[in-house]
């Protein structure tokens, strides 16, 4: 059966109301004791349509204040970073990648917890949040963001209001309208403050994987420093600008002088105010939803399938052969 992916957007709240999760004060992983404590520094880690969930975690809590350093981790070691807390994102549960940073976490002695539908990182045998199935890994952000920010709140570090943020979420008929349009033809420059770093990446890997575009993204105030020079010999062809209401005063200046910038050398803007409600978790994931639907319909109204993922299947496929896994970590099979 064909897989609707509006709807798959339109559920965000059902599913993000279904998470569910029970920490236990402490655990023991191959011997070893880990004990859950209030935490300053956490880790966050995962890949793709996983991965992001760390980048929406750390620009809510930039926004909102949420008592945490958030770290993000793309990769298969966390280097020399410390934590008091590991979160493990996968929906799959199997990605190469995130199973092994868990590892890497565990082995320096980092509580970790797992958030996932299932696969290797749910057998595992850390505390796991299970997360409503959704037809593919990006489709499932809310519940897996729910997971995360309810971990953190049950740690004592943040509490998330989901019937709060379900009242910013809905789809928004003139704004996707708005967005497919922008979307639709030409290179996409998605460009955000630092506070909306992950929100703007979360708009490029959605043109990406449903879309099949390519997009980039330009932050500021560091794009300020070199991408507006490159527009005085190359351009974008369109542009989409993420301000929210929450946004310091700096950051306001900029964007307007970047809209002025852009326009001013013929590129097409579109700035999103993503202030819908004023509560920053809702807001943020309401505007995604709206972008999660108006790239799967600029993928109809170009031929392509929104929801296959050929070539990341196929990559996957080859470091399956490989077996890093499998030979690092004999005792996971
Ligand atoms: C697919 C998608 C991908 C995956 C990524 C990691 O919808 O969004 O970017 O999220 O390949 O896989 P998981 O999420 O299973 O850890």
């Amino acid at each position: 059966m064909a897989v609707d992916m509006e709807r798959e957007y339109s559920a965000w709240c059902e599913r993000m109301r279904m998470v569910e999760f029970v920490l236990p004060p402490s655990y023991t992983y191959r011997g070893r004791e880990y004990r859950f404590v209030r935490p300053s520094r956490v880790l966050v880690s995962g890949m793709g349509g996983s991965g992001i969930v760390g980048d929406i975690v750390r620009d809510t809590c930039a926004l909102e204040g949420c008592n945490v350093d958030v770290t993000v981790v793309k990769d298969y070691r966390l280097g020399p970073l410390k934590a008091d807390l590991a979160i493990a994102v996968s929906y799959s549960g199997n990605t190469e990648e995130t199973v092994v940073a868990a590892l890497d976490a565990l082995e320096r002695g980092i509580p970790t917890i797992a958030v996932t539908a299932g696969g290797l990182l749910s057998r595992l045998g850390v505390p796991t949040v299970t997360v409503p199935r959704a037809a593919a890994p990006r489709l499932a952000l809310a519940q897996m963001y729910s997971a995360v920010m309810g971990v953190l709140g049950e740690l004592g570090a943040y509490g998330l209001d989901v019937e709060k943020a379900c009242r910013c979420m809905s789809v928004d008929a003139g704004l996707v309208g708005r967005l497919e349009e922008l979307f639709m033809d030409g290179s996409i420059a998605v460009i955000a403050p630092t506070p909306l770093h992950g929100t703007a990446l979360r708009v490029k890997t959605e043109l990406n994987e449903n879309a099949k575009r390519l997009a980039y993204v330009e932050v500021l105030p560091e794009a300020h420093h070199n991408f507006i020079t490159a527009i005085e010999g190359e351009r974008p062809a369109r542009a989409l600008v993420v301000d929210h209401g929450r946004l310091a005063e700096e950051y306001r200046a900029r964007i307007d002088v970047t809209v002025e910038l852009l326009e001013a050398s013929g590129v097409e803007v579109l700035r999103v105010d993503t202030s819908r409600c004023g509560y920053v978790p809702g807001d943020v994931l309401g505007f995604l939803m709206n972008v999660g639907v108006a790239t799967v319909r600029v993928a109809r109204r170009l031929g392509v399938d929104p929801l296959a993922i050929r070539n990341i299947d196929r990559v996957k496929a080859h470091m399956d052969r490989v077996g890093i896994v499998r030979r690092r970590f004999p005792w996971l099979d």
